[in-house]
């Protein structure tokens, strides 16, 4: 009986003290932080940590020396109650002269790193690919104005090749965070702002605005898709097939063929589907489209990549159905949140610009099919 109490007893210390060092362990995990400033993947993202780095061990070196002190003069020069008053240092010169001087010097030495860095981040290198950005409540614009490609969310880079973005507001002023890749810059309305950085790693990484920006700016999120420079020219390619056709069709065209042009580019069918299976796909796709000219959609979201109009109200749907994440970067682009989100973005997203427009279930699932589409 006393044995198993014993056990017990060292139980109950052994196994808390595991339970806090796991959860301590758990905030090492490199897969459960994607958005760490930390871990970076750029050659800006780099400057930005060497500093902190930096000044990191020189704190760690002030702490040790000053708790060091504190703590050895606790210990050595302990009071007794019948002992007699401490010689009083109040007013030495000699004293306060050394503790004004040696942080004086610490800030200086830390000061030369951080301003070489600041330096360096806010010179773009030369022959950079441009990127323009253009802040929205609450969702991103990103235009390559090379390729005369738009899209909106999600950004594609290049792998080791250095970007530069221009950035802009349409409304109020946001901050653009990659924290893998770079340092925030604020964005703001009439004012350009740029940011660069050159990718080491491919990958899907998130990234936020960082200057609050009304109630859903926790929700103004976005990713960079970091891709082989070889993959990139692919997008890019893909990206341009979607624009407007040319005008070619002849004066007695059905009244919808028109409409269709919006959407150059969509894909019916996904890879691997048999014509039996596409059959109904491609009837919720038709209705889907016509719901899409009906419903008011278009009048806020364009589905052509390229000679997009700049600054629409809603974000660009060209390549909407292969991006990860719809609504800015924050929900995953399933089939059941983005026909939800068609259905009641005011429930999902309270205050954006895009009303609930009372889609139903049905007619939801055919817009669903016709954005799914737009790869
Ligand atoms: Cu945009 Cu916060």
């Amino acid at each position: 009986m006393h044995l198993r109490t014993a056990a017990a007893r060292r139980y109950a210390v052994v196994l808390p003290l595991l339970g806090v060092l796991a959860l301590a362990l758990a905030g090492c995990s490199r897969d459960q932080y994607p958005q760490t400033a930390l871990l970076p993947l750029s050659d800006f993202a780099r400057i930005g940590d060497d500093v902190q780095d930096t000044t990191f061990y020189w704190a760690l070196g002030v702490f040790i020396l000053v708790e060091g002190a504190l703590l050895y003069s606790v210990f050595r020069f302990r009071g007794k109650p019948e002992d007699p008053e401490p010689s009083q240092i109040h007013g030495n010169t000699t004293i306060e002269i050394i503790w004004t001087l040696i942080p004086a010097l610490i800030l200086a030495a830390i000061a030369v790193p951080t301003v070489k860095g600041i330096f360096e981040t806010n010179r773009t290198p030369a022959g950079a690919m441009k990127i323009e950005v253009i802040g929205h409540q609450w969702w991103w614009e990103f235009r390559y104005p090379d390729a005369g490609v738009t899209t909106a969310n999600e950004m594609f880079i290049p792998q080791g090749k250095t970007v530069e973005l221009v950035q802009n507001s349409a409304d109020v002023i946001h901050s653009f965070w990659p924290p893998r890749f770079a340092g925030k810059r604020d964005v703001f309305p009439g004012r350009e702002t740029r940011l660069w950085w050159k990718a080491d790693s491919t990958g899907l990484f998130p990234g936020q605005c960082a200057e609050y920006c009304g109630i859903q700016h926790a929700r103004m999120a976005f990713h960079v898709r970091s891709v082989t420079p070889g993959e990139f020219d692919q997008w890019i390619a893909h990206m341009q097939s979607k624009g407007p056709k040319a005008p070619a069709a002849p004066a007695a065209a059905p009244a919808g063929d028109s409409l269709k042009t919006a959407s150059a580019g969509a894909k019916v069918q996904g890879p691997g589907q048999d014509s039996a299976a596409g059959a109904p796909q491609e009837a919720e796709y038709a209705k889907g489209e016509k719901l899409f000219m009906t419903k008011g959609c278009m009048g806020c979201h364009s589905l052509q990549a390229v000679q997009a109009p700049k600054g629409l109200i809603g974000p660009n749907l060209a390549n909407v159905g292969a991006r990860s994440h719809i609504a800015a970067g924050w929900l995953k682009n399933t089939d059941e949140n983005l026909e939800r989100w068609i259905r009641e973005p005011q429930a999902v997203k309270k205050g954006v610009l895009m009303p609930n427009l009372g889609v139903t279930v049905e007619e939801s699932r055919a817009l669903r099919a016709y954005l799914r589409a737009h790869q």
